[in-house]
């Protein structure tokens, strides 16, 4: 048996491969069965800013009859939504041992730091905030957004005692900086990176249609790089990779670019609980055929400052010598 246990911003888990938010994490079945897999921590589904604003915006629209009625129809509908949000987090924290991680969907600072006491005062062992508002005022600048998005993270992480993980899209400028700036802000973790709903567009029916939800398994070497350089730019915050990782595989190879943990999401809802099993025994495989007895025996070993020619991270464009053809 190999010791493949993990600290992960500060929390102690027996794997590194977490379940990522999704609604597979709303169910209590699938955690189950994820966790008799082998899971490190469970993350839940997020709650989502807009999802209580747009509840509560429908049945305004029903009340137009009593408008004095609008305002109490919010303050219900909020409470509610959090209200439901809060007992799945109590009934997870009764049916698991593993470590569960709440997850909140935020952009504006003040209303969400009351909410996520609440989520801690529930038993959350930590929450991860997934930040992120389509930009489309084009009057603003990144480094606008940047300390909205930092301003959040110090709001949430200075009125909490669980650990902050802060989960964020790829389409950063200089994305060490940003992650350096949100250590600074109090994150103890990085999730790299989101997967978004994204439209797609039909030519026969001049209209459009949601691209595929589920990831690919190739997707995962998107972050590989990222991973590898931020690992080695950013001392002192955990890294965790997620997208396109369906195996021991991709674990192996994130952690070896320097990922504390390596998330599923796609794979769970593709084939169920038993891509977490199989991901243990190749990893501990691995560990067995390279005589490494825990994960920091080889976490970060091909990152970017630890290999003999960093610059194959830096390499981006497609040179003569691959795309001459
Ligand atoms: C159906 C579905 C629901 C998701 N819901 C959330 C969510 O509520 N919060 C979140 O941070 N990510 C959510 N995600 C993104 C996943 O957590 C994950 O980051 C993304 O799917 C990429 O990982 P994968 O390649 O393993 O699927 C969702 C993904 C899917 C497919």
């Amino acid at each position: 048996m190999k010791d493949i246990s993990v600290k992960y911003m500060g929390l102690d888990l027996r794997s590194p491969i977490l379940a990522a938010s999704s609604g597979l994490t709303t169910q209590l079945e699938k955690i189950i069965e994820f966790e008799k897999a082998g899971v490190g921590a469970i993350v839940v589904k997020s709650l989502f800013e807009e999802q209580i604003s747009n509840e509560a915006q429908f049945l305004e629209s029903q009340s137009h009859d009593y408008p004095e009625s609008a305002d109490y129809l919010h303050h219900y509908l909020r409470s509610n939504s959090l209200e439901r949000y809060l007992t799945l987090i109590r009934e997870i924290k009764s049916q698991v041992t593993v470590p569960v991680i709440a997850s909140v969907n935020c952009y504006s600072a003040g209303e969400w730091i009351n909410f996520a006491k609440e989520v801690q005062s529930a038993g959350a062992d930590a929450i991860e905030l997934n930040i992120y508002s389509m930009p489309l005022d084009i009057h603003k600048s990144s480094l606008d957004i940047e300390n909205s998005y930092l301003k959040v993270v110090k709001d949430v992480s200075r009125s909490l005692s669980i650990p902050v993980a802060v989960k964020i899209a790829s389409t950063f400028t200089n994305l060490p900086a940003f992650v350096n700036s949100l250590k600074a802000n109090g994150a103890k973790a990085v999730v790299m990176f989101n997967r978004f709903y994204s439209p797609n567009i039909d030519i026969n029916r001049l209209s459009l249609y949601p691209a595929d939800a589920f990831s690919h398994p190739e997707e995962y070497i998107k972050e590989l790089r990222w991973m590898a350089i931020v690992s080695s730019l950013v001392k002192g915050i955990d890294l965790s990779a997620s997208t396109g990782n369906y195996d021991g595989i991709s674990v192996i190879k994130q952690i070896l670019a320097g990922a504390a943990t390596v998330q599923m999401c796609s794979a769970l809802y593709k084939k169920g609980g038993v891509v977490i099993s199989d991901a243990i025994s190749e990893l501990e495989n691995f560990m067995t055929k390279n005589g490494f007895e825990s994960l920091v025996d080889f976490k970060g070993r091909l990152n970017y400052s630890s290999i003999e020619n960093p610059d194959k991270f830096e390499r981006v464009q497609f040179m003569k010598s691959f795309g001459s053809k």
